[in-house]
This record gives C-alpha cells, structure tokens and sequence, in this order.
C-alpha cells in the first residue's frame, strides 16, 4: 500500500508500513517507539482489505479503549457549551497505567484551563469543581500533581469512592442547580450499586440529576465471574443476589439491562450504552460499554456527537467495520 508523503510524515517514517501498522501509528500520533506500554499492548485493529468509498463517507473505525479520555474530554466540552457550568466527579480517577500520561480527569482538567491571572479577560473555565477520587497512594500523587496546579477547582479524595462519596454530596459543597458529570469508571466490580444509587438520589428533586458515565465490563466479565470469590462483592457491585442472574445473561443482554435500570430503577430520562473496542487475538471484541444517564435531552446527542467523531477517520478512503458484529 502505497503511502502518500503526508501520510509518512504522519507515521514518523517513510518507510513503507502495513496496513496494521499504519493505522495504529496514525491514530496514536506518536512513533512506535515513543508509544507507551498501553499502545503498544493494545495494537489497534488488524484491518481488513481497504474498501473503495461508496459515497466519499469519512473512514469509520470502532472506537477503541485508548480513546476513551478523549471521548470524555470531548463529550464534557460540548457538555458545558450548553450548560454554561459544571462539576466533574471522578469515582475512580487515577490513571489506568500510571506510565500513560492521557486520562479522563488529566484531559478534562486540561481542557479548559482556569483563567489565567496574565489572561483577565479570557472567559474564566465552565468546569468549576473537580473532585477526583482515588484508591491507590502512587496513583494519587499523579492527581495531586493535577491538584497543585490548579487548586482552586481541583479536590483529590485518596480512599475508596463508595466510602467518601458522602463528602461531596452536601448542598455545601456540590450545589443542587450545578450541572454535574460524574465519571465511574471502574475496572470490574469496584464501583458499588450503593454508590450509584446515592449519586441518583442526590439531586432527585432537581431537574437534571447527576449525568452518569459508567463502566460495565464486557469481553472479560464471564472470566470475572468465575474468579470472584467473595459472593459479597458481586451482590455489592449490583446491589442484590440478582447478580447470579447477571451471569447467566448475554453479553448485549448486561448492557440492556443496565441500560434500563438506569432509566426504572434511578429515574433517568435517558440512557444508552456505547461500545467501546480492543483487540483479542486478531479479533476486535466490545471489550466494555460506556453506559450514559442522563435527564437532559441533548446529553445523548452530544456523547453520539463525540463517538462519532472518534470514530470518523478523515482519510480519504473508507473502512465500514460493523462493531456489533463481532460480539454476538
Ligand atoms: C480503570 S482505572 C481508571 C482509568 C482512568 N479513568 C483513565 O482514564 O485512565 C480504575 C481506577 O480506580 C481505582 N480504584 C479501584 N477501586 C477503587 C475504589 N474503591 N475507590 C476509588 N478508586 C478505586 C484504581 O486504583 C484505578 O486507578
């Protein structure tokens, strides 16, 4: 496949690459060396053969679990553009591998800086709260190195989430009228239905209850289950025996599931569930869902907006891959 000279410059290289390497090189914008562990653990997708533009559409690509931050970075800055304000919770903010400097909380505080004393009249940051909270000691000193910069807005919780969320739900400190996004993005079982069903309720009798983004393991959930041990922390992570049921169900049937649970059991308006992609071998696999809670009648459209555009590749030629396909 022949490489234009823009493309090589894009690569780092001009030498000739494969498909697979190409498209894993572009997408992460570094060289291969300069790639952290995670890029170069997760290649991006063995491709399948180029295929010709039906109608000059945009390349399409799944959306892959390196892009996650950004999807959430991209999700929160048309979120505030509407809101004009806004809260960031983070239940599980530390980085996922401490030597990856891209993480949701890092993207999202970056986006939108405070004002900055040199810049009086630049508009001051529509994300005006950042509670960040986090378990692991080394990975909160990387959140207090976020904190120290900016410590107006920036508040790192270390500790577990389901124990100190109670800290930020008070009229005091998280206000009913602020708009507010939170983050729960666990690795399996960590995040508590407890937890979840607090931050619904916390502002029940407002408009726009608290947004929630949250992570429901997919491609390795079954390996899970049959790992987990203690019975305790599965009947905690779904907040009822149900969660033997949970087993039993197909994979797209758990992200229904929680999909509607969101909207009967916590009163959300809207919910949907977005995949996002890894490989396995050479298969691309849904390896979580990011499920979406939300009452505000826009929020759907603008997390779609975000996806999509993660999705669309500005290359000239054109790449359909059916997500769901692969994960029935
Ligand atoms: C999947 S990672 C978060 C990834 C991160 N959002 C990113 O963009 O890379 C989950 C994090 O939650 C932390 N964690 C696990 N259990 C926790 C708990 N009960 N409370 C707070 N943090 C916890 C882990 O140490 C880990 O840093």
């Amino acid at each position: 496949m022949p490489l234009s000279q823009k493309d090589s410059l894009v690569a780092g290289s001009s030498k000739l690459r494969s498909p697979c390497q190409w498209v894993s090189v572009r997408l992460t914008g570094m060289s291969e060396d300069d790639r952290p562990r995670r890029f170069k653990t997760e290649h991006l997708f063995p491709l399948p053969k180029r295929q010709p533009s039906a109608r000059g559409k945009p390349l399409v690509l799944p959306v892959a679990t390196a892009s996650k931050a950004r999807l959430i970075e991209r999700y929160l800055s048309l979120f505030v553009r509407i809101t004009r304000h806004g809260t960031y919770i983070d239940g599980f903010a530390g980085p996922q591998y401490p030597d990856v400097d891209e993480y949701a909380a890092k993207l999202v505080a970056e986006s939108e800086p405070a004002r900055p004393l040199l810049h009086p009249f630049k508009e001051p940051a529509r994300l005006r709260h950042f509670y960040l909270f986090e378990k692991d000691a080394r990975k909160c000193e990387l959140l207090r190195q976020l904190e120290r910069k900016d410590p107006v807005r920036i508040n790192v919780f270390e500790g577990d989430f389901n124990q100190r969320v109670d800290e930020i739900l008070r009229p005091e400190t998280l206000k009913l009228t602020e708009a507010t996004f939170c983050l729960l993005d666990q690795h399996t079982f960590e995040c508590q239905w407890a937890t979840v069903e607090r931050l619904a309720n916390y502002k029940q009798a407002s408009e726009y209850k608290i947004e929630l983004f949250y992570f429901l393991a997919n491609w390795w959930l079954d390996r899970a289950f049959s790992g987990l041990r203690d019975e305790e922390r599965g009947r905690a992570w779904w907040g009822s025996d149900a969660w033997q049921d949970v087993i039993r169900m197909s994979r797209p049937q758990r992200a229904e599931e929680l999909k509607r649970r969101f909207r009967q059991e916590l009163g959300y308006q809207y919910s949907e569930a977005f995949p996002i992609h890894g490989v396995e071998g050479k298969d691309i696999r849904v390896m979580y869902y990011m499920i979406h809670a939300s009452d505000h009648p826009e929020a759907l459209k603008l997390m779609r907006r975000a996806y999509d555009k993660l999705r669309r590749h500005d290359g000239s030629t054109q790449l359909e891959l059916d997500p769901e396909a692969e994960d029935a």
